[in-house]
């Protein structure tokens, strides 16, 4: 991924003095110059467009000789049937993009009749947005993936495949992304985590799942969770269903924790471990630490005082022993999910009879394990080849 363009749409040349309480105080100049430099960093030659008309935006897709476009198509996303046809007409990959969190706004907003012509859709991040986009391009770039479906909703219950070369059957990772279980989160979070174990001859199975804002929240999240993970043995008779381990951060290392110690029928895949980065363990205490401004309450739905069973039920302490191995790692330093979690429930998950590996990372806080290019992946990358052999 050398070349990227960047289009902006109607109105965003106005940034800076729109709404700033939606869209943020950078002018448009600044915004250019801020993906240029997350450009830079990614090494990627960023091009940035911007019209207030729809037949100067087709006419520049259609020219678009880059390798990659991202667009954020404002207001036109929700009409312009004809951006999604210029759209679906060219070869280089587009990223949907917005500033603000689209499916939390007026209804209309909520729908996008350019994504099912795009590659990917992020919104709700603020200028991120644009950043994460870049960086999704890049990964793509380097392992495409293969998106497959799991369950009706062709938004949410989805993941990326990604399977070693060769003849298999692989064994199988399963990557899930957190973010306190909120829409604008999605996994691209975890592409470089995705790519990263693939490379290292495993599958990957880098699941979305439907989140709060987006039609999950307890129990939809849970039950995608679990059927993504079911699933894997309809999804290429080159994954292994025997050898399946579970990764995942931070609110998605509670679901991966969760689905290993769910009650399984007999249809269900079980894990043969869990990798859980960052995890929220507790959920009763997460609540009660008001983490991400009451992030656990909008996922449950209810205060722990009104309804115990079901932080019981959801959270990974109350449900242990789970009877799968389980590497549980944290940076001393996160300032989202506190390591004295992991540190609480490692021991209680040792006393409760089940075999678990601790490590604590000094210096490190929340992003750092789940980046392969830093120091502290290449502890975590050896606990996840150790389920190899
Ligand atoms: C926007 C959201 C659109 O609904 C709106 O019309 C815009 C900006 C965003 O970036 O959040 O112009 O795309």
């Amino acid at each position: 991924m050398e070349r990227v363009l960047v289009i902006h749409g109607p109105n965003l040349n106005l940034l800076g003095s729109r709404d700033p309480g939606i869209y943020g105080n950078r002018t448009l100049a600044e915004l250019d110059e801020e993906i240029a430099g997350w450009g830079r960093d990614l090494g990627v030659d960023v091009e940035t467009f911007q019209s207030n008309h729809e037949g100067e935006i087709l006419d520049r897709i259609q020219r678009a000789d880059h390798d990659g476009v991202i667009i954020n198509a404002g207001a036109l996303t929700h009409y312009s049937f004809s951006l999604h046809d210029a759209i679906e007409a060219i070869s280089p990959p587009v990223v949907e993009v917005h500033i603000s969190n689209v499916r939390a706004r007026e209804h209309w907003r909520r729908r996008s009749v350019i994504a099912a012509a795009c590659v990917a859709s992020i919104y709700g991040r603020g200028a991120r947005s644009y950043h994460d986009a870049l960086r999704h391009l890049v990964h793509r770039s380097r392992w495409p993936a293969e998106t497959r479906r799991y369950g009706d909703d062709a938004d949410d219950q989805i993941g990326d495949l990604r399977l070693p070369d060769g003849e298999g059957p692989f064994p199988v990772a399963v990557i899930i992304h957190g973010g306190f279980w909120a829409d604008v989160w999605q996994r691209d979070l975890m592409d470089a985590v995705a790519i990263d174990i693939s490379r290292r001859g495993w599958a990957t199975w880098n699941i979305e799942y439907r989140r709060v804002g987006s039609g999950g929240g307890w129990p939809g999240t849970q039950a995608d969770v679990a059927a993504a993970i079911d699933a894997i043995p309809t999804l290429s008779d080159r994954l292994d269903p025997q050898r399946v381990i579970v990764v995942g951060h931070s609110a998605g290392g509670q679901l991966a924790l969760w689905s290993a110690g769910r009650h399984p029928d007999s249809s269900a895949v079980v894990p043969m471990g869990v990798v859980a980065l960052a995890p929220i363990t507790d959920l009763t205490q997460a609540h009660r630490l008001g983490l991400d401004d009451g992030a656990v309450e909008r996922y449950l739905r209810r205060s722990p005082d009104k309804d115990g069973a079901r932080y019981r039920e959801s959270s990974p302490v109350s449900l242990l022993p789970l009877g799968v191995p389980q590497v549980i790692v944290h940076g001393d330093l996160d300032d989202r999910v506190p390591v004295q979690m992991s540190r609480a429930y490692a021991g209680e998950a040792a006393d409760a009879g089940d075999e678990v590996r601790y490590h604590e990372f000094e210096g490190s806080g929340h992003f750092e394990v789940i980046d392969p290019g830093h120091i502290v992946w290449s502890k975590i990358a050896d606990e996840i080849d150790q389920f190899l052999s």
